[in-house]
């Protein structure tokens, strides 16, 4: 696991922006993993920044969500058909085509809509590279502590806790699910590449828990300590529960001077 500690949020973002930019100018086909949710918002405004002023184009990527509530309408606003529409998709020159999410209406059966999202990945090659955030209690995508760390797209009943962290987005008359259609922590594994983005001091303990403790479904973020080519992107406040810092930060400079030397390795 690489870790790679900034000052501000911002440089979290700028990093991310950096892996993306790599990956879409390197390949020819690069299929993305996409995250919602707070974190990635400054992401998505720096590739569309990217795209207006350097030309960085989208129009042979295809992209895979994370995530989506079960039987949520794709044009209602708490949707992230709807986040990813406004926050990049619309912005960018992609075709809506090649962009997925895993939707599941109220007349689809999701356990169909899972393999069918399952198949979808494989056709597309796998992905190269996903982007994730973290849930304060530990979760990758809507994997929520105790799911299987071999799971696949399925849908999963949300906790309390992110059903509660989620509340401040939704009007108090609006309706929130309490459930979601989310790619399995397996399925999450299979990318080439993970890159996690962590900012805010209320991550802290869940980033520790990532890093440094027990590889554990309680945890299920720890499963990237698994992954051959897992990025945690931090601020200090992510980081600041982790005693290691210094080595962290001492790693990623030695890591830039092996990458000025001898290339950077990427296994796309
Ligand atoms: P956030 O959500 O970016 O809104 O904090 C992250 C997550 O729950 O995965």
């Amino acid at each position: 696991m690489q870790v790679v500690i900034f000052d501000h949020s911002e440089q979290v973002a700028q990093h991310a922006a950096q892996w993306i930019s790599d990956l879409i100018t390197n390949k020819t086909t690069p299929v993305l993993g996409l995250a919602t949710g707070s974190t990635p918002i400054s992401l998505y405004n720096m590739l569309v920044d990217m795209h207006q002023t350097q030309a960085l184009s989208f129009a042979d990527v295809t992209t895979f969500n994370l995530d989506e509530y079960h039987n949520i309408a794709p044009d209602n606003p708490q949707s992230y058909c709807r986040f990813m529409h406004d926050n990049l998709f619309s912005l960018v020159d992609i075709d809506p085509a090649n962009t997925h999410l895993p939707t599941c209406s109220a007349n689809q059966n999701p356990r169909q809509q899972g393999l069918k999202y399952e198949a979808a990945i494989e056709a597309a090659g796998g992905i190269d590279l996903q982007i994730l955030g973290i849930g304060a209690n530990g979760h990758i995508g809507f994997n929520e502590p105790s799911s299987s760390l071999a799971s696949k797209t399925r849908i999963k009943t949300l906790t309390e806790q992110t059903i509660q962290d989620n509340s401040r987005l939704f009007k108090s008359d609006e309706h929130q699910p309490d459930s979601a259609m989310t790619m399995g922590i397996g399925t999450i594994m299979a990318s080439r590449y993970v890159l996690l983005m962590a900012t805010g001091e209320h991550k802290a303990a869940a980033v520790n828990a990532m890093i440094t403790g027990p590889l554990s479904a309680t945890c299920p973020a720890s499963a990237l300590q698994m992954h051959e080519n897992a990025i945690v992107v931090l601020d200090k406040a992510a980081a600041s529960k982790l005693t290691n810092q210094s080595y962290y930060r001492w790693a990623d400079r030695q890591n830039a001077k092996l990458n000025a030397q001898y290339g950077f390795y990427h296994n796309y």
